[in-house]
């Protein structure tokens, strides 16, 4: 997948966010729902379907695996699932693009196949760690090769999966869900235990396509040869791109700031909790009707409030993994001093996490120390200054979110994997205050 990496945002200061807007598709559940339709019985429809580069990778792979899908529209889409049986070879490697999610839930996915395939990324993901997935496949039975560690993944087809009882050493929603997918296809009950609760949007998921889950405390068990039949899954907005926006409206939303139809999934509504500590003003208003076991949904109010620094409780951690970089800019806005451990996850996602935000902050003169596992720092004022996003989608939007506070222009370089997560993104910002400019 190509970019230009060079396009850039240009910000000038702006002290005021106000009105009402919605974010688009969740992105882990637009995924979920594109894979586990591609296996199911029958026509599954997908509404409020995330149309962005990495949904539309993995959108792209079921197509090339043998999955007729339509899209009648942007955000509708009807996969015409193929079965448990049903995949096939793809012709050539599969490109995950920017996508995490994707490379780890398709090495689940197609570990048990009775074909060869192999699976390849851009520079981003091609760096990232992928034993955490293998090693546990492995162990079921499948052959998969990594390059040091790294995509490109080779899985070799014709491997009778058996079932795995096993601890994750991280908390990590891709990996529980690799082993969940791979499950499925293998013999017997398999069991996966996580070391603190991450998104449970997959096990949600497979209940809504008829699979029987159980779950008893931390750990969640399934029989192999479950058949997926068909669903209808409606797509939450994002609760990780309404994040950008929280933290804008509790920065500067002083008459108030609505989020509508945000995914609140408490499994990843970490955020709030971190924000309602620094001394936040967010109202949760859950929409009703929500079907048990679907994704909650809910309005989100937030008006500007004077945000203390805090010690942020581990265990928080996994449940708001995806929202540090603009909870890093929040710390900025803060009085005092917010210290982040137990956080060493944030070094392997798109980008190293904690390192380009701390190189970040400091260009916009915050103090900050890195820790291995961690950042803390120490909330004041901010000037404006060149930020390097190293491509990361969430580290380029973070700090549009500081325009707000700071007192000259932001450019931020390297901007194109916005489009990753969430298209619209510029556009949505100019709508309820920024001044965001694009430039190629
Ligand atoms: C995701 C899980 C998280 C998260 C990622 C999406 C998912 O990754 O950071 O953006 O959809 O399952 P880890 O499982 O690696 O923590």
């Amino acid at each position: 997948m190509s970019r230009a990496t060079s396009a850039r945002y240009l910000l000038r200061p702006a002290q005021r966010v106000q009105g009402e807007l919605s974010v688009p598709g969740d992105k882990s559940i637009s995924h979920r729902a594109l894979m586990l339709g591609g296996i199911a019985e029958g026509r599954s429809d997908i509404d409020g379907f995330l149309a962005s580069e990495d949904c539309l990778a993995t959108l792209s792979a079921l197509r090339a695996l043998g999955v007729r899908i339509e899209r009648p529209s942007e955000t509708r889409v009807q996969v015409y699932g193929a079965g448990s049986e049903g995949l096939r070879a793809a012709a050539l490697a599969l490109d995950m693009g920017n996508a995490g999610t994707a490379i780890r839930l398709f090495m689940g996915l197609l570990a048990g196949q009775r074909f060869d395939s192999a699976l390849v990324g851009d520079a981003s993901l091609m760096r990232r760690p992928m034993e955490r997935v293998a090693q546990p496949l492995r162990a079921m039975g499948a052959r998969i090769q990594t390059h040091e560690g790294r995509p490109p993944v080779q899985i070799r087809g014709g491997s009778a999966l058996h079932a795995i009882d096993y601890t994750m050493p991280m908390a990590s929603a891709q990996v529980k869900s690799a082993l969940l997918l791979a499950a499925l296809f293998a013999q017997g009950r398999s069991s996966v235990t996580e070391p603190a609760p991450t998104r449970d949007h997959t096990e949600r998921m497979l209940g809504s396509f008829g699979v029987a889950l159980v779950r008893d405390a931390a750990r969640v068990s399934l029989e192999g040869g479950a058949r997926l039949q068909a669903c209808h899954i409606e797509v939450p907005g994002d609760f990780s791109s309404a994040a950008f926006f929280i933290v804008a409206g509790c920065l500067a939303a002083s008459a108030g700031l609505t989020l509508r139809g945000v995914g609140v999934n408490p499994t990843r509504t970490g955020l709030l909790e971190l924000l309602r500590l620094m001394g936040a003003d967010i109202r949760v208003e859950p929409r009703a009707g929500a079907a048990e076991g679907a994704e909650p949904i809910a309005d989100i109010h937030v008006r500007a409030a004077a945000l203390q620094g805090i010690r942020v409780p581990e265990h928080l951690v996994p449940l708001a993994i995806d929202e540090f970089p603009v909870f890093f800019i929040a710390a900025a806005a803060a009085r005092g001093q917010t210290l982040v451990t137990g956080a060493a996850e944030l070094r392997v996602k798109e980008s190293d996490r904690l390192a380009v935000m701390a190189e970040g902050l400091r260009s916009l003169g915050v103090e900050c120390e890195l820790l291995a596992d961690g950042l803390r720092i120490q909330g004041g004022t901010l000037r404006g200054g060149r930020i390097d996003s190293h491509g990361d989608h969430r580290i380029a939007m973070a700090f549009a979110i500081a325009s707000l506070i700071a007192h000259e222009s932001i450019e931020i370089e390297d901007v194109a994997n916005v489009a990753t997560s969430f298209p619209g993104f510029p556009a949505l910002a100019r709508s309820v205050g920024l001044a965001l400019q694009e430039q190629p």
